[in-house]
């Protein structure tokens, strides 16, 4: 059977530990070998730095890309999404890197499949990429002792759920500052100043706009503004995993603070995904 990353709960804590590892090495230009393979990529949701970033970690590693574009595919022509997913397994890439609306799911086959962002599911890759960036700027194995709040739209957020299976695994305590609700029992505030005690890191996500029926229910000023970050969250570092809607959930003078890490979040995530690709190559 091929090694998937479907969800974060595919990967052991040995994994976990080698991905980081092969993560830091490839960052550190001291990891040399090449892959003679093909990677896949089908994106059915938009996407820039998630497709890319996967795009340039296989260029690095010295596999070849071939790249499925819903816009101008059969998909058009009436086939499903079914179907096509049977269809590109079938051209027999080595791993094939997904993105899609509904949760995938792990069929027999031996191609490895790496789940880009499935529904409101999970995003394994993101969340990979974001430990991997407080790991490296907290300069430390593991993330006990460290407090991460969790701001924006929770409820409709793979990104989050991939987060907190992750953060969890690695020590980390979690709050949830969200208007559409709670995942996992976490401890959980609806408005900013209702939370209580300091924080490492903040994690803003989008409000997920495709995703919601009545965007009215949402409230307004939910965004982060320097002040907030300074009044309330002193010394915390920012991480968004883009696209960013300024004024929205992030203001422009935090995106561009001294504490934010989201650009290195972006270069990371090549590093990370090539980790993953050797990951599943191997
Ligand atoms: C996220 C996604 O697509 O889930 N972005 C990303 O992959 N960098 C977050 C989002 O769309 O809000």
């Amino acid at each position: 059977m091929s090694k998937s990353i479907l969800s974060i709960d595919d990967l052991s804590d040995g994994d976990l530990d080698r991905l980081f590892c092969v993560a830091k090495e490839i960052k550190a230009k001291k990891y040399s070998k090449k892959f003679e393979a093909v990677m896949m990529t089908a994106f059915f949701e938009p996407s820039t730095r998630t497709r890319l970033s996967f795009e340039m970690a296989a260029h690095r590693l010295g596999i070849k890309v071939s790249t499925f574009t819903k816009e101008n595919s059969s998909m058009i022509k009436g086939e499903d999404f079914r179907h096509t997913m049977s269809n590109l397994k079938a051209l027999n890439p080595d791993v094939l890197v997904v993105r899609a609306e509904q949760k995938l799911e792990q069929g027999l086959s031996n191609i490895a499949v790496i789940n880009a962002g499935d529904g409101v599911n999970e995003h394994p890759s993101q969340a990979l990429l974001d430990s991997f960036t407080l790991l490296e700027h907290f300069q430390c194995e593991d993330l006990y002792g460290k407090r991460v709040l969790i701001m924006g739209d929770v409820g409709h957020s793979r990104v989050a759920r991939s987060n907190i299976k992750l953060l969890k695994r690695l020590g980390a305590s979690i709050v949830l500052l969200s208007p559409t609700g709670n995942i996992d029992d976490l401890e959980h505030v609806n408005n900013f100043n209702d939370l209580l005690g300091n924080f490492s890191a903040v994690m803003l996500l989008r409000l997920q706009k495709e995703r919601i029926k009545d965007l009215s229910s949402y409230p307004k000023n939910f965004s982060l503004n320097k002040e907030k970050l300074f009044l309330k969250l002193k010394n915390c570092v920012v991480l968004h995993p883009g696209p960013m809607n300024i004024g929205e959930e992030i203001e422009e003078d935090v995106a561009n603070c001294r504490e934010s890490l989201i650009f290195r979040q972006v270069e990371n995530g090549v590093h990370m995904r090539a980790s993953m690709l050797a990951h599943c190559l191997s």
